[in-house]
């Protein structure tokens, strides 16, 4: 079900402030995650996403070293379907915030993606310059670690790369803030698929 704008955005405010905001303020005030309670939380996770955070299924990413707060965002999001993924939203509906949590840390606290499938060289390259210019690592970080609410994409799966930069391009993902589809607002296919193989190709 659609929700207006406002209902929208009283919804990310809240989960910005409970995951950000307050993380600045005075201690205890922020969401925390327990990673034990939440490894029994996502038993049904693992069917798609994998034992170690990294299934087999292409166009599911993986999240094992994924950002705790990005995890937990994106899970209210897709709870409430602001972002809308028919697969796991039923699933979600009864967790409340600290369930969710808890996932994240289960997840954040595995090891972190390793490169996958050979390298084409000219296209990694052409993907390395549009990187470059197009400043990914200026809120992905150096290495592409991510931080906070902006996400790990270093050796993230390319086909699930090239699928969600697709979705912000034509805009039918926009996540916390719209950053990401200004980012790749007119990007061709070719340069998305540039992008992807060069992200999930680094040593
Ligand atoms: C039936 C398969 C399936 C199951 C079960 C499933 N997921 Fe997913 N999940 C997906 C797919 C597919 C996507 C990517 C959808 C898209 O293209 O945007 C996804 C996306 C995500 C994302 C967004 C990651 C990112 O990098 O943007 C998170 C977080 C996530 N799932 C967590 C979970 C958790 C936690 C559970 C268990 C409560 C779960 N999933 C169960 C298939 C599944
Ligand atoms: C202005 C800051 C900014 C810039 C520049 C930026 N990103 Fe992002 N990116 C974000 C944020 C914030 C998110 C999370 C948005 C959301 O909630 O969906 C994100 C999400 C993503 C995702 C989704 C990952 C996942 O697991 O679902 C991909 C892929 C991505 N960015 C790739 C790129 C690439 C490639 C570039 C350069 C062409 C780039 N980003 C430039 C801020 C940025």
């Amino acid at each position: 079900m659609k929700q207006c704008l406002t209902t929208r955005w009283t919804i990310i405010q809240r989960v910005f402030f409970l995951l950000i905001i307050a993380a600045a303020g005075p201690a205890g005030a922020q969401i925390k995650g327990n990673p034990e309670r939440g490894a029994d939380k996502a038993k049904t996770c693992i069917a798609c996403h994998g034992q170690t955070g990294r299934g087999p299924m292409s166009g599911v990413p993986a999240l094992s070293g994924q950002q705790f707060e990005f995890i937990t965002l994106q899970l209210i999001l897709i709870r409430e379907g602001l972002r809308e993924i028919p697969d796991m939203s039923g699933m979600l509906k009864e967790l409340k915030d600290q369930d969710l949590a808890d996932i994240g840390a289960f997840f954040s606290a595995m090891e972190p993606f390793s490169p996958r499938g050979t390298r084409n060289d000219r296209r990694f390259a052409a993907g390395a310059k549009l990187s470059e210019i197009m400043g990914c690592g200026s809120c992905h970080m150096k290495g592409y670690v991510g931080q906070r609410q902006v996400p790990r994409i270093i050796n993230q799966r390319e086909e699930y790369l090239a699928k969600t930069l697709i979705a912000y391009r034509d805009n039918k993902r926009s996540g916390v803030d719209t950053s990401m589809n200004a980012v790749m607002y007119k990007t061709t296919d070719e340069d998305i698929y540039a992008l992807a193989h060069y992200l999930a190709h680094q040593n």
